[in-house]
């Protein structure tokens, strides 16, 4: 949670901590702060709300200098007020703190610190631990730091600056993530590399407990205990085209249209190989063929949409695996005694690779002997070093708050794992995966014909948009998509929207059924079809609209249903990859309709960095 961007260099640092906050938003949009130095003077300026509302104050009142910071805020400590925005000055004024994550001891140390009669601003854990280095600070900066963050407990990304200098800023990393840029005179750091790209691709990815001096001459960098490392940069593949709305009205609408080509990115590098239209992760899969004779169980864990994803992979892998599958939210994985030891495979699905819960259940399942892999969108987050072994998703830069391409990512992905896996152990046959990869070549032009068809979802969304509630149904891979429809449209249209296995239905959900709820019911014309049809039925007879994503070609879906859409016909295992798009498009659209901030919804941030 959280967005942070520092500066030192020539610019105006006043634009570029802008520029770069705007950029960061997504991570969180409570409150905004920033505070500049000029020369030894530091400025502050504050506000509750977005990053707008602070360049409005700004524009009223500026600020400028060489050397900045600033922040986007999601509260966790303290509510939401200008008070608790960042940046805070400890309250001997010595040190000025910006900081992403959760100090877990400050109740401790605030009490400490009470007691000898200091007093603070804000509620914030931030405060308390800005006054903790400044009560350690004796004209050693480093030292300060590295006390302090012995004292600390929790997780945290500083930037520091001190207000007696005013040639370097400080960074410190225990958690959450911080990236660093240096070009000629000038140094970046920010939550996110999205927010360097206009300046610099050349990036250093800090690591957990390290501390970074920036200045004019670069960074210098050092592990807690003081030992100086040095310093490597990697270059990273994306511009920062990919980071601008282009023409679009939102961040949601251009990464739902730029699926088509996730599929193709995802795609193109893992299928070929020499025996040709062959599935192919030989590169990427860290397993051997003995390894993977040695696996009796494989987990795929994550969060929110990147769980629907992971229960998609799941259905799979119980038709190509023939191992023990299990699916968990991260959360409740890392909170069970699940089964987990050197025979279980633990893939680890987080578009960000920041995810707290995520992060926390790959250690764990490390700490049991696992074989762990990360599929993510962030080849060096936390989770892609925590883990060692990676599949990208290939998605590039996802800004909207909603999850939709890397959605697209993941699916195509972890079917790909799943299918790689099935044909290491014999399960897929080389018909099989012929007509798989041939499809899968298909897909992308298939789903740019769904998107293609945005009008006719807007219309249905328009229908509908009086409704108060939505329940949503699907079977198989479908229920996963059923709830992935579900969470885009009440994470960005605020409207009740649940989603249920369409076989649960009559154990409970079919209670709340009645004219005013439409049913929207995921149906391709799969194994599971005549099923799905039949509880279709059942919320008719209870006078619930029926919203149909049906695949082409199905007649006999009009007689049970009051609106439909069609998704091109595909091989059963992909047709995921088709029906969510539909349900994309039409939470986008209701929430649109309904006057929503799509991009960046009440209440969320993008990356969930604390528990
Ligand atoms: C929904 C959404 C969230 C994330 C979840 C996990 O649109 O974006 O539900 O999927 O917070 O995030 P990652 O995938 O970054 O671990």
């Amino acid at each position: 949670m959280c967005g942070i961007m520092g500066y030192i260099g020539p610019r105006d640092a006043a634009k570029v901590v802008l520029g770069g906050l705007e950029c960061l938003e997504y991570r969180g949009y409570d409150s905004a702060g920033i505070a500049l130095a000029e020369g030894r003077k530091i400025g502050i300026s504050k506000c509750v709300g977005s990053v707008a509302n602070l360049k409005a104050q700004l524009a009223k009142n500026a600020l400028s200098g060489k050397m900045g910071m600033g922040h986007t805020r999601w509260a966790t400590h303290g509510g939401v007020t200008k008070e608790n925005a960042h940046p805070h000055v400890d309250p001997d004024g010595k040190v000025v703190l910006i900081h992403n994550g959760i100090v877990e001891n400050f109740h401790e140390l605030g009490e400490e610190f009470a007691k000898k009669g200091v007093r603070f601003a804000s509620e914030t854990d931030t405060e308390v631990a800005a006054f903790l280095i400044s009560s350690l600070y004796q004209n050693d900066p480093l030292l300060a730091i590295r006390k302090a963050c012995a004292r600390l407990r929790g997780s945290f990304a500083f930037v520091i600056l001190f207000t007696d200098i005013d040639d370097r800023y400080y960074c410190v990393r225990k958690g959450p993530p911080l990236i660093l840029g240096a070009a000629d005179g000038e140094a970046f750091c920010a939550s996110d590399a999205a927010a360097l790209l206009p300046y610099t691709r050349n990036l250093l990815f800090l690591e957990d407990e390290e501390i970074a001096e920036l200045s004019a001459e670069g960074i210098a960098l050092y592990g807690f205990d003081g030992t100086p490392k040095e310093v490597h940069t990697k270059t990273v593949d994306w511009d920062a085209s990919m980071t601008s709305k282009g023409m679009y009205p939102h961040f949601m609408l251009k990464e739902i249209e730029e699926q088509g080509n996730v599929l193709r990115q995802t795609l193109t590098k893992r299928i070929g190989g020499p025996e040709g239209r062959a599935i192919d992760l030989e590169e990427e899969f860290p397993f051997s063929r003995e390894d993977v004779a040695r696996f009796r169980r494989i987990h795929f864990v994550a969060c929110g949409t990147s769980c629907h994803a992971a229960m998609v992979a799941g259905r799979l892998a119980d038709k190509f695996t023939g191992l023990d599958v299990r699916v968990e939210t991260a959360s409740e994985y890392r909170s069970g005694s699940v089964i987990c030891d050197d025979q279980t495979l633990a893939v680890f699905v987080s578009q960000s690779g920041e995810t707290a819960d995520t992060l926390a259940a790959a250690r764990q399942a490390r700490a049991k002997g696992a074989r762990c892999l990360a599929v993510t969108n962030v080849v060096n987050s936390s989770l892609a070093r925590e883990v060692g072994s990676v599949l990208e998703l290939c998605a590039g830069p996802e800004i909207g708050v909603a999850a939709t391409k890397t959605f697209m990512g993941q699916l195509a992905a972890l079917t790909l794992l799943v299918l790689w896996i099935g044909k290491k152990k014999g399960n897929l046959d080389r018909e099989k995966e012929l007509r798989l990869t041939e499809e899968f070549a298909r897909l992308p032009l298939k789903l740019e014909n769904v998107i293609a068809q945005g009008e006719t979802l807007r219309k249905m969304a328009e229908g509908c948009k009086d409704a108060f509630g939505f329940l949503f149904i699907g079977r198989g891979a479908s229920y996963a998509i059923a709830l992935e429809g579900a969470l885009k449209l009440k994470e960005i249209s605020y409207v009740h929207a649940e989603a249920h296995a369409a076989g649960e239905m009559k154990h409970g959900p079919i209670a709340i059924l009645d004219v005013h709820l439409p049913v929207v019911a995921v149906v391709p014309k799969d194994d599971l079809y005549e099923k799905t049809l039949s509880n279709i039925q059942e919320a008719r007879a209870r006078n619930a609209p029926i919203i149909a994503i049906a695949s082409e070609g199905d007649e006999d879906i009009f007689r049970f249903s009051d609106d439909c859409f069609f998704v091109p016909r595909t091989e059963n295992e992909l047709t995921p990859i088709l029906t969510v798009v539909p349900l994309q498009l039409f939470a986008y659209h209701l929430a649109s309709l309904l006057g929503r901030e799509i991009d960046r919804p009440r209440n969320l941030a993008k990356s969930v960095t604390v528990e």
